[in-house]
């Protein structure tokens, strides 16, 4: 019997440790980062998501795209809350192909974001959520309960985790990155310090400008976030008061009938 139950938990501990934990194969872990929308009241910081936006603008969307988020979202309230005409102003840069007339033509708020320029660079509409941060250990998922999935950080973490060193492998330069799985990546080193400049003075080194970005991303994955939080919180206020009351009237209608004995 005990021989089965030792098998039994060996098996189970081999299914949960995940195979990236293989030595060297896995980055470096991720430390975590309290965002703003971090916890069960936690909201996106305005501020936050507008300088993102800009870096994003600035910098990745030179190589990534964002097909996923249609303009005109950028003027949610719940967003980066940009006024009605700075939106429409923002979606006027952008040129998109229209099927109907077969030819490109300039964004308009209904449109989406285009796509990826570069082939090989990744859209990253929903990144934020196909990445995780934190795992473990043995695969139970105790460090994301309370750290929460860690796509955002991880985000952060791969963009100031370069070392500096570069190869180049059938022809394509790799460069080291800390916490990027396999410590090899295709994505030069695109922040540095001061890489944007924001109107309101607001810090860009380039931790600052990576965290900034990575809370915009996490935007464009859930951008219901809010909404999710006060529906799960006003969900469990109603399930709480429900118990009351049918505790108290589970007492009130047995009353009589546990008197008798
Ligand atoms: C010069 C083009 C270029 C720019 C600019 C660029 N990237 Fe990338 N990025 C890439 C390429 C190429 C890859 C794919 C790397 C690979 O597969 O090794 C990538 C991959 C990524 C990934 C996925 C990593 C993973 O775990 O798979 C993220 C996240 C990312 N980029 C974020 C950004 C952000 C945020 C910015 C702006 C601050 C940015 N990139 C700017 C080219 C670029």
């Amino acid at each position: 019997m005990t021989k089965i139950k030792a098998t039994l938990l060996s098996a189970l501990l081999a299914l949960g440790a995940p195979a990236a934990y293989a030595a060297g194969e896995a980055g470096a872990p991720v430390e975590n980062i309290d965002f703003s929308f971090d916890g069960p009241f936690g909201a996106y910081d305005v501020n936050q998501l507008q300088r993102g936006l800009q870096i994003y603008t600035e910098v990745c969307s030179a190589c990534h795209g964002l097909r996923y988020v249609p303009l005109r979202t950028l003027a949610d309230e719940t967003g980066p809350n940009l006024p009605e005409e700075q939106m429409i102003a923002y979606a006027e840069q952008y040129e998109v192909f229209d099927p109907e007339l077969d030819d490109f033509r300039t964004a308009l708020p209904t449109d989406h974001f285009p796509g990826s320029n570069l082939e090989n660079a990744p859209d990253l509409s929903l990144m934020a959520k196909a990445r995780a941060g934190f795992h473990g250990p043995y695969g139970l998922g105790i460090n994301q309960f309370f750290k929460g999935m860690g796509g955002p950080e991880y985000i952060a973490a791969l963009l100031h985790g370069y070392t500096g060193e570069e190869k180049t492998q059938a022809g394509v330069t790799l460069y080291e990155n800390k916490y990027y799985p396999g410590g090899w990546i295709a994505m030069a080193p695109p922040l540095y310090d001061e890489a944007v400049e924001f109107q309101d003075g607001s810090a860009n080194t380039e931790v600052a400008l990576s965290e900034d970005v990575a809370a915009f991303l996490m935007w464009t994955a859930e951008p219901k976030l809010g909404a999710r939080k006060q529906a799960g919180f006003a969900g469990v206020i109603f399930l709480t008061l429900l118990s009351v009351l049918l505790y108290l009237t589970n007492k009130r209608l047995w009353a009589s009938v546990k008197k008798k004995d």
